[in-house]
């Protein structure tokens, strides 16, 4: 199949379910991983046949709103590749700039010991030990089938991350204290998935998205009351929070720490928190 021909097709049989702008980020996500090619303009004609033995399933799980980064199996998140399938959220742009944020508070005072508290495909405690390969990273999920590809990624991506099947909410302790604990949990009320596309919905872990609408704020007092007794003197706590709960989530921290100060994403929301003593 040409390039073209991929373009067109596309563009034909996912108008319904994804405007241009994101018909376009898929074709280009799509030749990137399943063919290999960067830039598509330089095969962007009707001569060039490419091998595309994949692509009639390929399209045709696109037209059921599989997202397409589970269509071919990978999500880019910061520099890597991360192993993806129905069981792990697909590593968003928002939780990159947690990492940014992160590499911008720790450029000297390397932090050595790091837990992520729900990991899934284990983007976050991955990407950091390859930013700070000499620290001792942990990383804990209930999810024994996300658990499983983090592992891979793990291994695929030569980290040394270790991983713990634990349940967030129920009461446990570690051996060790952090100097860093990091968590992007579920988030997402109930009421609010009505604003939410179908191929999120319908595609990509309930367990990793949603919390109720009356104790929205669950998993971040479980981050807290962590934090009490894990977090190093010295230690800092960095949340993915719902830009609905900002100040929310902020009074809430401020009842077990002294300072809780909100980040900004991208787009101008509260999104990020960043707590210490
Ligand atoms: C929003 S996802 C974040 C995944 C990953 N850290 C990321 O940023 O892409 C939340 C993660 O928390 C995990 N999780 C949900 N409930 C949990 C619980 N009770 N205990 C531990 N992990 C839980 C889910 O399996 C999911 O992987």
């Amino acid at each position: 199949m040409t390039i073209k021909g991929i373009k067109n097709s596309l563009y034909q049989e996912l108008n319904t379910l994804y405007n241009d702008d994101e018909i376009e980020a898929i074709f280009r996500y799509y030749i990137e991983i399943r063919l290999n090619i960067l830039d598509s303009f330089l095969f962007n004609d009707d001569k060039i046949e490419f091998k595309t033995p994949h692509f009639e399933k390929d399209l045709s799980e696109l037209k059921s709103g599989k997202p397409i980064q589970q269509v071919v199996g990978y999500a880019f998140f910061y520099d890597y590749f991360f192993k993806v399938n129905e069981h792990t959220l697909i590593p968003r742009p928002e939780t990159e700039e947690l990492i940014y944020l992160i590499t911008e508070k720790y450029k000297n005072n390397l932090p050595l010991k790091i837990i992520d508290l729900g990991t899934g495909s284990g983007c976050i405690p991955i990407t950091l030990n390859k930013l700070y390969p000499t620290a001792n990273v942990q990383a804990i999920d209930i999810s024994t089938e996300a658990l499983k590809i983090a592992k891979e990624n793990n291994e695929n991506l030569k980290t040394d991350v270790k991983f713990i099947h634990q349940d967030l909410l129920e009461d446990f302790q570690l051996d060790y204290k952090y100097d860093l604990i990091i968590s992007n949990p579920p988030y997402i009320r109930d009421l609010e998935k009505k604003e939410m596309h179908i191929n999120v919905l319908q595609h990509e872990p309930h367990l990793a998205l949603f919390v109720s609408n009356d104790d929205p704020l669950v998993f971040y007092k479980k981050v807290a009351q962590f934090g009490k007794l894990h977090l190093n003197n010295d230690g800092k706590i960095f949340c993915e929070i719902n830009q609905y709960l900002g100040k929310e989530t902020q009074e809430m921290f401020l009842r077990y720490y002294e300072h809780a100060i909100l980040h900004k994403d991208i787009s101008g929301n509260d999104r990020i928190i960043e707590i210490y003593n």
